[in-house]
Parts: C-alpha cells; sequence; structure tokens
C-alpha cells in the first residue's frame, strides 16, 4: 500500500511530446475487436475527417507548450482505407503548426487487403516512414476463423510492396493463443513473420474484451498452460533470430524500438486527436497531468468540428505512481529512476519503501538508477502493481 501521509512534491518536468491520431473505420468489424472501430456503411467522409482532425491539432496547441513532436502515429481502425493525399495534409498541418525532431517517427497502421502498391508509395512520400501491417496470423485457417479478410498471401505480398515503395521500418502484428492453436501454430507464424526480414514484431495474446462479438460468442481458447508455452518458446525463436524482447508484446532487433509506443512506457505527453482520441499531458505551470478523451462516435464527432471539445480529466497525485509503473515497469529495462519524480511531480520517498520490499522479493532489481523489474517481476507484473493501487 502505498504511505499518502509523506507526501512531498516536486516539480514536473516536460517529457518528449508524441501525436495519436485515430481513423475509426474499417471495411469490417473483427469479432475480437474493442477498439473504437466503425464498419464503413457508406462512403467516408474523409476530407470532413480531415479537416476536423487539423481543427483538433489547432484546437491543442497551448498544451505543447514550446515542445516539438518525436513521433505520429495513424492508428485506427484501419487508417490505410484513406489516401496518400489525406494523410499528407495532416502531416504538414502537424510539421506546420508545431513542427518536428529531426528523428521523427510516423507511423500508420495497414491493414493487407486495403494497401496496393501505388497507395504505399503514396503514403511513403506523405512522410510516414514507418507502416505497421496488420497480419494476426499466416494461417488462412486462423483467418477465417478471426473473420479477417486477408489471406497469408496477401500478408506477405503487403509486407514486400512496403519494401518496394521504400519504407525501411515495418511491423508486423501478430496474435496469438487463438482457437486451436498449439506451440507450434504459433512458432509458424512467428517463423513467417521473421522470414519478410521486418525488424519488428509485435505479438500480442488474444484477449476476449467486452462489447465485442467473441465475448457473446467466446471461442475455445488455450488454457493458461499452454499459452505460457507458446509465449516461452515464442520469445526464444524471435531471440534467436536477433528479436529483443523491450517490452510485453514488443520484439525488435537492436535499436529498432517503437519510438511511439515506448513513449507511452516511458510515461511521455502526446496529444490525441481523432474521434475517441486519447490524449496525456503534462502542464508544467499548472504543476498537473490531464488526459483528454475526444468524442467516440465518427458523426458526433465530425458534428463539433472546429470547437476542439474533449473531455479533461486530471491525473490525481494518488493515481500517479500506479499509472506510472503501469507504464514504465512493461519495458524490459525499465526507465531512469529520475523520471519517477520527472514526470508525476513526486518526491523518489513516495515509493521507496514499496520498491525496498518487491527487491527483498526478487520482483525488482537493485539498482538506484534504473526502475527495472527481475525476470521473476517481469513475469508477475500485475503482483508488483497491486503494491501501487
Ligand atoms: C489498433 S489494432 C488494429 C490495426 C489494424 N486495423 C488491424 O486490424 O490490422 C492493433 C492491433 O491490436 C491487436 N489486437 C486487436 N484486438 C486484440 C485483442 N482482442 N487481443 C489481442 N490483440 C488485439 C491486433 O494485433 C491489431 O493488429
Ligand atoms: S482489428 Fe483492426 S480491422 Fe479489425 S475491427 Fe479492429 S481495427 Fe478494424
Amino acid at each position: 500500500m502505498l504511505n499518502i501521509v509523506n507526501l512531498q512534491t516536486m516539480k514536473l518536468r516536460l517529457p518528449p511530446m508524441a501525436m495519436y491520431i485515430h481513423i475509426p473505420w474499417c471495411s469490417r468489424k473483427c469479432p475480437y475487436c474493442d477498439f473504437n472501430s466503425h464498419e464503413r456503411v457508406k462512403k467516408i467522409p474523409e476530407k470532413k475527417y480531415v479537416e476536423a482532425l487539423i481543427a483538433d491539432i489547432k484546437n491543442d496547441l497551448h498544451l505543447v507548450q514550446g515542445r516539438k513532436l518525436s513521433s505520429l502515429f495513424f492508428g485506427g481502425g484501419t487508417p490505410s482505407l484513406f489516401t496518400g493525399s489525406s494523410i499528407s495534409e495532416v502531416i504538414q498541418s502537424a510539421e506546420k503548426m508545431i513542427g518536428f525532431n529531426d528523428d521523427v517517427e510516423i507511423t500508420l497502421e495497414a491493414n493487407p487487403e486495403s494497401v496496393n502498391p501505388q497507395k504505399l508509395k503514396d503514403f511513403y512520400q506523405a512522410g510516414i516512414n514507418r507502416i505497421s501491417i496488420g497480419v494476426q496470423t499466416f494461417s488462412d485457417e486462423q483467418l477465417s476463423l478471426i473473420g479477417r479478410t486477408h489471406s497469408s498471401y496477401s500478408a506477405i505480398k503487403a509486407v514486400e510492396m512496403a519494401k518496394i515503395a521504400g519504407f525501411k521500418k515495418i511491423n508486423i502484428d501478430l496474435m496469438h493463443g487463438l482457437k486451436g492453436q498449439n506451440v507450434s501454430g504459433a512458432l509458424n507464424d512467428l517463423q513467417c513473420a521473421i522470414s519478410t526480414g521486418v525488424e519488428h514484431i509485435s505479438w500480442y495474446q488474444l484477449t476476449i474484451e467486452k462489447n465485442t462479438m467473441f465475448f457473446s460468442n467466446p471461442p475455445k481458447l488455450p488454457d493458461s498452460q499452454l499459452i505460457s508455452e507458446i509465449q516461452e518458446h515464442g520469445a526464444q525463436l524471435l531471440q534467436s533470430h536477433g528479436y529483443e524482447q523491450y517490452e510485453i508484446s514488443a520484439f525488435a532487433r537492436p535499436r529498432k524500438h517503437c519510438t511511439h509506443n515506448q513513449n507511452y512506457w516511458q510515461f511521455g505527453d502526446y496529444i490525441g486527436i481523432g474521434a475517441g482520441a486519447h490524449g496525456k499531458i503534462t502542464l508544467n505551470n499548472e504543476q498537473t497531468i490531464v488526459r483528454t478523451l475526444r468524442t467516440r462516435q465518427p458523426n458526433n464527432y465530425l458534428e463539433t468540428k472546429n470547437k476542439g471539445e474533449k473531455k479533461c480529466i486530471s491525473v490525481e497525485i494518488s493515481q500517479r505512481p500506479l499509472e506510472f509503473m503501469m507504464n514504465v515497469l512493461r519495458l524490459k529495462d525499465g526507465v531512469p529512476m529520475k523520471y519517477f519524480s520527472e514526470r508525476t511531480g513526486l518526491h523518489q520517498s513516495y515509493i521507496s519503501k514499496i520498491i525496498i520490499n518487491l527487491k527483498e522479493q526478487g520482483l525488482m532489481v537493485d539498482s538506484e538508477k534504473r526502475l527495472l523489474t527481475t525476470p521473476l517481476g517481469f513475469r508477475f507484473l500485475d503482483t508488483i502493481l497491486d503494491r501501487f493501487v
């Protein structure tokens, strides 16, 4: 338990700043997906939506506080349903209004069935320098069980086309723990991803979320023992091919980590624009941290266009240690110790007793300089996080 009596606050420092841009439409809703994604029924109001995104950026300019963007991430939904010129308009507006760091990373999520060579070239020319392809599995049988509209062949083609279009940074999203999947099925998916030569693989365990078709009609998934075996063998396979696990679900070749996601996990700031987008902002002068949330329904969102409407919720002092730890301990190498005070505005003594106790139990590494879990702690992250509730 946290000792709130000994409350000491410190000056918050502004962390790096990123931008998340949500595109809320998909060609079909997948049965496992609880993201704010809506099956397109008629023509997507792309032009109006781009105008709304640009208006959102304008309305959030006061949150930037002199920083430039270290990364942008077009997520969804299916951002690859949009044209290169729409994406380019948003990127250019963000650059003009806020500015980019020299090594800015700009990612776009793409579904294999919604890309072709020209479209990928257009995205590349628009300034996208990292593409994340949602493959999920290379088994055609599994793809159909999880309601995907692409085939294994089109997934491999999409990666090849992305390379030809010029992309040097490519991620493949895969899911494991699918119905009827065994260790060799899961490893085969990883092996196929490795064979494409991409430098980043996100490997998520399928979870059954409320408000999804799988929640009302759940498939029989592998038990926890089998999941552990899949994860252990999978991590070994990836490691033996030079992909280091740097976060629970993220594997990358050396120095090929995703800057954008790493910023979330390091408790950095981000502006969230688009329907249902979340943001997290440190307000230096007010010594507060706020979370922002925009209207979820695309139509409602479009109606509030130009008004910059968003919910702002302050992250109370008592919530900050848990929120901070929930993010940073997902990273295998943790973060520098000083980030705790700089990014929560709380003195280190606020958590020191808990940390000492976790070190004694072998769940956290005995280091003065970094906050990080031991391999045991990494496996039992929930046990660690319980102490910060
Ligand atoms: C924003 S989503 C979708 C990106 C893209 N539209 C697609 O489907 O390929 C990003 C990733 O989250 C993962 N994901 C979505 N729902 C999931 C679930 N219920 N369990 C585990 N992973 C999930 C998928 O791997 C997906 O590619
Ligand atoms: S998984 Fe991707 S394609 Fe499927 S509904 Fe969700 S966002 Fe859309």
